[in-house]
């Protein structure tokens, strides 16, 4: 039952809370770890949607089910937060550790290895490696080779297991176009979060704060952009310049004009003048501005797909944007270039 599951503790601005919500994707990793995964499940979505946390709230679960649990995460800004794993693989993790002179250089390799170790010390383990945005860390031109490696590990284990899980979460827009050619991952996306399970999040931060449903039409359920906007004392410039500053989307703005004025109306339009805009899409695909969103079918999705249109957030039935202060960049973007 999702409702007695164990509920992890994580990080959200500057206090430790308790994961909140997400209940359909708790009730999908209980079923990864029913069954086990047959392939890597890699799961990729708006920059700060809730990824690392939901892998913190897996790994309770899975622990809870009697997995050893690695996790890594090569961009964690602590070394003590870059890679984690369940007390009964130190022997694992101290061998593996001594195959590589600077491990945490190379801490996915080292992963890897350590769970190899695991299935040959621990007697049909029941095993879950976590992957946390190890695409940028390799470069993302290696992703699929890592894939290949992480369903190697599943498919031709060094040592018999009793059951395996491989989760690997990415905020890397092109994920779904390198890895998802292949059958070699199995490929979910993740959205913000629900208005409610948001609305949990909204109640911990401490006021003065602006109405919820001004966050909501802000954030569009994003709960990194909350946290930005609350550590900003609610400006919403200082969070909007940053997205403008990290990602060329001046040069987007600069190039695309008019049509990206329309998409900012309305992402759909990606698709009505496609192919045309297949250098726009590539674009804001990889400037992590938008989401291909496609199809709602659920077994598609981590944890609930978002509504099939919301044009005020900026959600068309093929394209997203991954949240309105992102739209809101390149609407700023668009008026500069304009004069
Ligand atoms: N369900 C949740 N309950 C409590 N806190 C959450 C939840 N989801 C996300 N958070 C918090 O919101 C913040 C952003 O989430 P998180 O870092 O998990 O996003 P992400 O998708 O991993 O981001 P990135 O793409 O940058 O890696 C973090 O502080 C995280 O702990
Ligand atoms: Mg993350």
């Amino acid at each position: 039952m999702p409702g007695t599951v164990k509920r992890a503790r994580v990080k959200f601005a500057g206090r430790e809370v308790e994961f909140v919500d997400r209940v359909t994707a708790i009730g999908q990793v209980e079923e990864l770890a029913e069954k086990g995964t047959w392939r890597p499940l890699v799961m990729y979505g708006p920059k700060g949607c809730g990824k690392t946390a939901l892998l913190m709230q897996a790994r309770a679960i899975l622990e809870d089910r009697g997995y050893h649990v690695v996790y890594v995460n090569p961009l964690a800004r602590e070394v003590g937060e870059m890679l984690q794993y369940s007390s009964a693989l130190r022997r694992a993790v101290k061998e593996a550790f001594k195959l590589f002179p600077e491990p945490y250089a190379r801490i996915v390799d080292v992963a890897i290895n350590i769970a190899g170790e695991a299935m040959r010390r621990l007697g049909r383990p029941r095993l879950a490696i976590l992957m946390d945005d190890i695409f940028q860390a390799v470069g993302v031109d290696k992703a699929e080779i890592y894939v290949k490696a992480l369903l190697n590990l599943i498919e031709y284990p060094p040592a018999d297991y009793d059951k395996v899980v491989v989760l690997v979460a990415s905020s890397e827009g092109v994920t779904r176009e390198r890895v998802g050619r292949h059958r070699w991952a199995a490929m979910r996306i993740m959205w913000n979060m629900p208005r409610d399970g948001f609305a949990q999040l909204y109640n911990i931060l401490p006021g003065p704060k602006p109405p919820p449903e001004e966050a909501w039409r802000w954030t569009g359920g994003n709960p990194e952009v909350l946290e930005g906007l609350f550590r900003a004392g609610w400006n919403m410039d200082v969070v909007v310049d940053g997205i403008v500053g990290e990602r060329g989307v001046a040069a987007l703005a600069k190039r695309w004009g008019n049509v990206l004025g329309r998409v900012v109306g309305d992402p759909d339009h990606l698709w009505d003048w496609y192919p045309d805009t297949e250098p726009l899409i590539r674009g804001l695909v990889q400037a992590n501005l938008i989401v291909e969103v496609w199809d709602r079918k659920p077994h598609l999705w981590i944890d609930v797909p978002p509504p099939e249109r919301d044009v005020e957030l900026g959600i068309g039935r093929h394209y997203a944007w991954q949240t309105p202060l992102h739209r809101e960049a390149v609407r700023r973007a668009l008026s500069e270039v304009r004069g």
